[in-house]
């Protein structure tokens, strides 16, 4: 019951996806903005109510992704993030100014550790510093969410309070973090159940839970949170955020989905798109979807024990609580070759969740060919590997590449020659020699870095099966005093190493904000 109306609440929980924004500070997941709007065209298509693209105040970069997501003309809301400040709300305005529908949400610390070492203000000067935030953004929007960071950790009755006062500056969705992750579920739902019948407001006022996974409990609490009254849950795919993750918006979803008898909820999702939009997500990323993570992992529905197998055989409902399909999960995996046509590879496509623009797809076809003739069958993540590449963008861009290796049974060298280009600028060839080729590669690569390049990780996979496999190379490097992550493809795994480390170099000169020119080298060969 609504403890303003005595309505019964509704059964509709709102789907919040935060993938582009808190998804997007997971060690190695930042995206560009190709990828994000590639990601944007996903979720709306999923039916999530809500996607969070960004802060547009935390940098030129972010501003314009925000704007890029809400030029989409999306059905669902674009919300930007802010923190109280005036000059981070006009930023969210700015950036949403053609946004279909639009949301601000506005974010200030509650709990006594973040009043006392990180703001260092009191309760009072929280509360009006909130409520005039409130006010402020109201000039530009109907839909203001505020979220009492930390609120785990905060007094009930200090909660109580602020979203109170939130309510009644005129705030529509009222956002309760555990914002590290410490809670438990039945505590989170305790809290909610207090809040739902404590803060006075009008049914068109909801309660929002956003959980973090440090205890691994981020869905365990999301659920908690709507058996006490919150019908807003913030989730990302794949559950990707800030150190541990968030909330997983699959798991969560086909929770209440396939538990709709205990929790009598529904939400929008069109649960078949889980999947493709778990592989986008995976591929734009470069973050790899663990083998046994529910709902989307390769062995969420494998079943290896033969008394499943035969249980299986005979009645699917003896093992399998959900069915592939209710999420997604391609019934056959076509396999593609030289002599598919347009028209196969598009569907494809679209099964992995991919819609293109035709320009898009005709360059991607082109690839498509090409990588047809290098390998004999083109499976699903050869093909999301082909969309990933074409969102890779520059200013360098690598051309060719070239690698001697010498093995003895006391010494190993190589030298690798790239052959780079900046954009509107001729290629160059770099080289560099070290004691194996992506170690020559580096080398050659900080020829053109005047910051220290350290690759802190580096693997190489096979991206399907056969020995024409195509490998996936990640570089984990730090430039400086940023991280980054950078993925490459290819059939030739040095190829697919010298790629990553371009992408890094690309992300480094993205997050720089250099300019356009091609920058000072330290040696040029
Ligand atoms: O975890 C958190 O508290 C957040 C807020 C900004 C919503 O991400
Ligand atoms: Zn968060």
């Amino acid at each position: 019951m609504n403890a303003l109306t005595n309505a019964p609440m509704s059964n509709y929980v709102h789907i919040f996806d935060t993938t582009l924004r808190d998804g997007e500070q997971s060690p190695g997941c930042s995206m560009n903005v190709q990828e994000k709007l590639q990601v944007a065209r996903v979720l709306d298509e999923l039916g999530v109510d809500v996607i969070e693209a960004g802060f547009p105040a935390a940098s030129d970069g972010d501003f314009e992704s925000v704007k890029a997501v809400g030029d989409l003309g999306l059905n669902a809301i674009i919300c930007g993030l802010s923190r109280t400040r005036h000059a981070d709300i006009d930023a969210v305005t700015r950036s949403l100014e053609t946004a279909k529908n639009k949301r601000l949400h506005i974010f200030l610390a509650t709990s006594p550790i973040h009043r006392e070492h990180k703001l260092k203000m009191s309760k009072q000067q929280i509360m009006d510093e909130m409520t005039s935030a409130v006010a402020y953004g109201r000039q530009w929007f109907d839909d203001i969410e505020i979220t009492a960071e930390d609120a785990g950790r905060t007094e009930l009755d200090f909660l109580v309070e602020y979203f109170q006062a939130a309510v009644d500056a005129g705030a529509r969705v009222l956002n309760v973090p555990d914002t590290v992750g410490y809670v438990t579920p039945s505590e989170i739902r305790q809290q909610f159940l207090h809040l739902s019948t404590h803060v006075r407001r009008p049914d068109s006022v909801i309660l929002s839970a956003h959980c973090h996974n440090d205890l691994g409990l981020a869905v365990a609490n999301s659920l908690g949170a709507i058996e006490g009254g919150a019908r807003q849950v913030e989730c990302t795919i794949n559950g990707i955020g800030e150190r541990a993750g968030n909330c997983s918006l699959e798991e969560v979803v086909m929770a209440l989905r396939t538990r709709h008898d205990r929790y009598q909820m529904r939400t929008g999702i069109d649960t078949t798109r889980l999947y493709p939009a778990s592989r986008v997500v995976s591929s734009v990323t470069g973050s790899q979807v663990q083998p046994n993570k529910a709902i989307v992992g390769r062995n969420a529905f494998a079943h290896e024990a033969g008394i499943h197998q035969d249980g299986v055989l005979k009645h699917a409902e003896t093992y399998e609580i959900m069915r592939p399909q209710d999420v997604g999960v391609p019934e056959n995996s076509l396999v593609l070759g030289k002599h598919s046509g347009r028209h196969a590879f598009r569907d494809r496509l679209e099964n992995l969740g991919f819609k293109l623009e035709q320009e898009l797809l005709e360059v991607l076809f082109v690839k498509f060919k090409q990588l047809a003739d290098r390998k004999k069958s083109v499976y699903d993540e050869d093909i999301e590997a082909l969309v990933l590449g074409t969102h890779q963008s520059g200013p360098w861009h690598l051309d060719a590449i070239s690698i001697h290796t010498e093995v003895d049974n006391a010494d190993q060298s190589a030298e690798a020659s790239l052959k780079l280009r900046f954009e509107g600028a001729a290629p160059r060839i770099y080289s560099g020699r070290g004691d194996g080729p992506v170690n020559a590669i580096v080398n050659a690569i900080k020829l053109i870095m005047n910051e220290e390049l350290h690759v802190e990780e580096f693997q190489v996979s096979a991206v399907s099966s056969g020995s024409d496999a195509q490998g996936r190379a990640v570089v984990r490097a730090t430039i400086g005093a940023s991280r980054y992550q950078g993925t490459g493809v290819s059939t030739d795994i040095v190829e697919a190493s010298a790629q990553a480390l371009v992408t890094i170099m690309n992300r480094h000169h993205q997050h720089q904000g250099k300019s356009t020119a091609e920058p000072q080298l330290k040696a040029a060969v």
